[in-house]
């Protein structure tokens, strides 16, 4: 037997790769390039349903009626505002603090009204898009943004724009359904871990939103963006990436753990942001976006992942990049409510073992 292992105990693959550790009803992704909300393609839920509609799909498990819609989107409003304390807490964070911390320091310490562990989730997810437009504002001394009537996306791209424009928001709002569920993705599974030991809503959403800051996994969206804003030709956008593979260096926004040909997110944005580009009269950076894509495929078979479309996206609908990252939380905070819940309603503490390969036999005397 090896030295701190339990018999019988089976050792999986590093970074549990092809590993599947439980059941999900939520959503599934296979390599072929499928992502399926609770039995709908999320690229049909992003081009037909609202984001009320898909959010509710994936915390209640089915599609909501008229009148439970309105209810659940009612609730969404009525809960998006703040504490009078957060500003204050806001006002005491360095002024560098980045949104995503910001908003992981104030989940932690939000005072909650609802009771039930379905709505404290929701009550979190509500209250993100302002927690991040109140924050961005208040640590730059501007003012912060009144609320307008609208549906989520809506009222979210204003908190992170200013524009009511209905146009941009629509485009915002398919994205923002890509972005909501991705099975058992790291900061998901940072949540069911947090849940699994009986840890509350709140506490398993802060987990999460700590895992969403690492840069293989939310939080380096913008990086290559950079890099193409100040490109010249589709050539040199070519030669940027070649070089990075020469140097086996890391391109952010490609490669993928499950979807190893195509991340269908990735293919719905990039037909979006054709349309996109070409209204902005910036058809460039799809054009250089492209050429990228392409290279990195011909010669290392690795595909676009969501992040890279998106974060030219964003950049078009006119959104700082210091917001990237937290919109993919607040968006991803619904799919994490529906993890928290089928976590709990049939618990097992998520404990692995691990092997010991340290010193042994040593004695202090
Ligand atoms: N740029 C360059 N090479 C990459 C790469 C990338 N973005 N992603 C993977 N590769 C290469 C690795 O270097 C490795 O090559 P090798 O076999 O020659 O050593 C091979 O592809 C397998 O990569 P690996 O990192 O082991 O795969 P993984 O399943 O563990 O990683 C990611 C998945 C997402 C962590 C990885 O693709 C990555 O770091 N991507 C960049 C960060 C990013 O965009 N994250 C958002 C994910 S939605």
């Amino acid at each position: 037997m090896v030295i701190g292992m339990e018999e019988g105990a089976i050792e999986v693959a590093k970074g549990l790769d092809k590993v599947i550790i439980d059941k999900t009803g939520i959503a599934s992704t296979d390599n072929e390039g499928n992502l399926v909300y609770r039995g709908y393609q999320a690229v049909d839920l992003a081009e037909n349903a609202s984001f009320e509609q898909t959010a509710y799909l994936i915390v209640y498990g089915r599609m909501p009626s008229k009148g439970e819609l309105k209810d659940f989107s009612s609730f969404l409003v009525s809960h998006s505002g703040l504490d009078g304390n957060t500003e204050k807490i806001i006002s005491m964070l360095p002024k560098n603090t980045s949104i995503i911390d910001l908003l992981r320091s104030i989940v932690s310490l939000m005072p909650l009204k609802e009771t039930s562990n379905d709505r404290i989730l929701l009550e979190i997810a509500a209250k993100m898009p302002r927690i991040s437009s109140d924050g961005y504002r208040l640590l730059r001394g501007m003012p912060v943004l009144k609320d307008i009537d609208g549906s989520y996306a809506e009222r979210f791209y204003y908190l992170l724009t200013g524009s009511t424009d209905k146009l941009s928001a629509k485009y915002f709002e398919r994205m923002l359904i890509l972005y909501m569920e991705h099975e058992f993705n790291a900061s998901t599974f940072t949540l069911r871990v947090t849940a699994s030991t009986l840890a509350d809503p709140r506490a398993s959403v802060t987990a999460a939103l700590a895992a969403i800051k690492g840069p293989l996994h939310g939080g380096a969206n913008a990086e290559i963006l950079n890099y193409m804003l100040k490109m010249k030709s589709k050539d040199e956008a070519v030669s940027f990436v070649e070089g990075k593979l020469a140097r086996h260096e890391k391109i952010m926004g490609f490669g993928h753990r499950i979807y190893k040909k195509l991340d269908p997110r990735a293919q719905y944005v990039k037909g979006q942001l054709r349309g996109l580009a070409k209204l902005r009269k910036m058809d460039k950076l799809y054009e250089f976006s492209t050429a990228m894509e392409k290279t990195i495929w011909d010669k290392k078979q690795i595909p676009a992942n969501l992040d890279f479309y998106a974060a030219i996206y964003m950049h078009l609908l006119g959104i700082d990049e210091a917001f990237y990252t937290p919109i993919f939380a607040s968006s991803r905070s619904f799919g994490w409510a529906a993890h928290y819940i089928e976590q709990v309603s049939d618990n097992k503490l998520i404990r692995p073992d691990s092997r010991y390969v340290g010193p042994t036999g040593l004695r202090v005397k």
